[in-house]
């Protein structure tokens, strides 16, 4: 059977609108917030390599597979697997990859838009100078009054949610996409200067001793597959949002460099985010296992301190909400395009829907942070579990479906045919990298909880 070479809505117009959407999707509140709180917690080193390790090996193929799907499929994720899987002739069990990712960004975009919405409070509280002068004490302690506030976060979250259904009903997200081009670019710049900052102010070499001081001892299965799960959170895939991306593009263009250049942006980021915040968490005697809050408390007391501090952080924090913006619609855009393509709801009501259920969720987690912080089970707060279910779980489990469904279901020459141009030793690499690494990697730490928790109760 061969399938639609074009999307319903048309393909990318260059490269590098391309490359730009992707990072834009990538990049995102994840690079910054779970990136310093995922190393902190994790004993720096041991995490960000293991993490640097999975990026390569792992998520690139991976990343790939999805948009070759996406490519092939040219439709929304649920209905390009069941579309590929008639293809190939396989089970249609296989769609569950397109119903697994529309759960799991529904899932994510709920607790995400919390912490989005922290990053557009503190537009408006930096901007007024707030942080002015303010000693790292009492930064913390803003913070924290902020958490406490279920009002607060309600509020902040629902303007970052209601400002993803507007863009994503409108369906200006190839505008968005376009707008990253101009985004990422001040986004890394601004976040270089505050790395110079940082440099100055605050202790640079405890910083890079413990985000690259690397010890092998160091590395456990939980910081095993944290690490696997940041991987696939940072670059957005194993849900689909990423197929979204493949189903724009043209004809005869190749995947693999352009997708590499993707890994690059977001890696950078995420290390630079990381010597932006560190060197301020070790100067100003934070813990590094404090999570979100080394964020939040670092960069607005740098802010705080600096000379134009209100107008440089404000800007900062605008591009931070901008960022995370284009992530929160690449979350919504797999589900909202299923219930448009296949059960014809217009896009707002669409939109509405997915942003309502989204909303919902999103209010327990914020209730977790502050009147049921007590709810907890296993150690972990209702947020956290959303947080480890989704991105640990279930963002690995689509990904492992992806790698093999496309390195060993799809049939060779399809799957050769959407590799376009690339040389033949490119696409052997892949492939190979795709079928014998990162699905066997994936299927392996998937089960090590599993094989752990088998040990501690026999
Ligand atoms: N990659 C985004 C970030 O790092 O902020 C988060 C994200 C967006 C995850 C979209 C998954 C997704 F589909």
């Amino acid at each position: 059977m061969s399938l639609l070479r074009e999307s319903s809505q048309g393909v990318w117009g260059s490269r590098w609108t391309f490359v730009a959407a992707t990072a834009g999707a990538a990049v995102g509140m994840g690079n910054l917030w779970k990136f310093s709180a995922l190393a902190g917690a994790n004993g720096g080193a041991a995490f960000v390599v293991v993490y640097l390790f999975f990026m390569v090996l792992v998520s690139l193929p991976v990343l790939i597979a999805e948009v070759v799907i996406g490519s092939r499929g040219r439709a929304n994720p649920i209905t390009a697997s069941q579309n590929l899987a008639r293809e190939a002739a396989v089970s249609s069990w296989w769609q569950l990859m397109g119903w697994l990712g529309c759960l799991a960004g529904l899932c994510i975009l709920s607790y995400y838009s919390v912490m989005a919405g922290l990053g557009i409070a503190h537009i408006d509280s930096i901007f007024t100078g707030q942080f002015k002068g303010l000693t790292a004490a009492k930064v913390g302690e803003a913070f924290n009054q902020l958490l406490a506030d279920p009002w607060q976060l309600a509020l902040w979250h629902s303007i970052f949610l209601a400002l993803v259904v507007l863009v994503v009903s409108t369906g200006v997200e190839r505008g968005m996409a376009r707008m990253a081009r101009i985004i990422l670019p001040v986004f890394v710049l601004l976040l270089v200067i505050v790395v110079l900052y940082s440099n100055r102010m605050g202790d640079m070499a405890a910083a890079q001793q413990f985000l690259f001081s690397f010890q092998w001892q160091a590395i456990t299965p939980e910081i095993v597959l944290a690490a696997l799960g940041q991987a696939f959170f940072t670059l957005s895939i194993g849900l689909g949002a990423m197929m979204a991306f493949g189903a724009y593009m043209p004809d005869g263009r190749s995947v693999a460099g352009l997708l590499s250049a993707v890994v690059l942006i977001d890696t950078a980021v995420a290390l630079l985010a990381g010597l932006a915040i560190f060197p301020l968490v070790f100067s100003l005697n934070i813990a590094p296992s404090t999570g979100p809050g080394l964020m939040f408390v670092a960069l607005p007391y740098a802010f705080g301190h600096i000379e134009h501090g209100e107008l440089f952080g404000g800007a900062f924090f605008t591009v931070v909400a901008l960022v995370g913006l284009s992530s929160g619609v690449a979350l919504m855009e797999p589900a909202v395009a299923w219930l448009v393509e296949r059960c014809k709801f217009k896009r707002l009501f669409a939109a509405l829907t997915v942003g309502l259920l989204a909303w919902g969720l999103g209010i327990v987690a914020l209730l977790s942070l502050n009147e049921w912080s007590d709810v907890r089970w296993l150690d972990r707060s209702i947020f956290n579990w959303l947080d480890y279910i989704s991105a640990n779980i279930l963002l690995p489990l689509g990904g492992l479906l992806i790698a093999i469904f496309v390195g060993w279901r799809m049939r060779l020459e399809v799957v050769r045919d959407e590799f376009y141009k690339h040389s033949g030793v490119v696409f052997v690499l892949w492939y190979w990298l795709l079928r014998y690494i990162a699905a066997p990697a994936v299927l392996l730490i998937l089960l090590l909880p599993l094989y752990r928790w088998l040990v501690a109760t026999a």
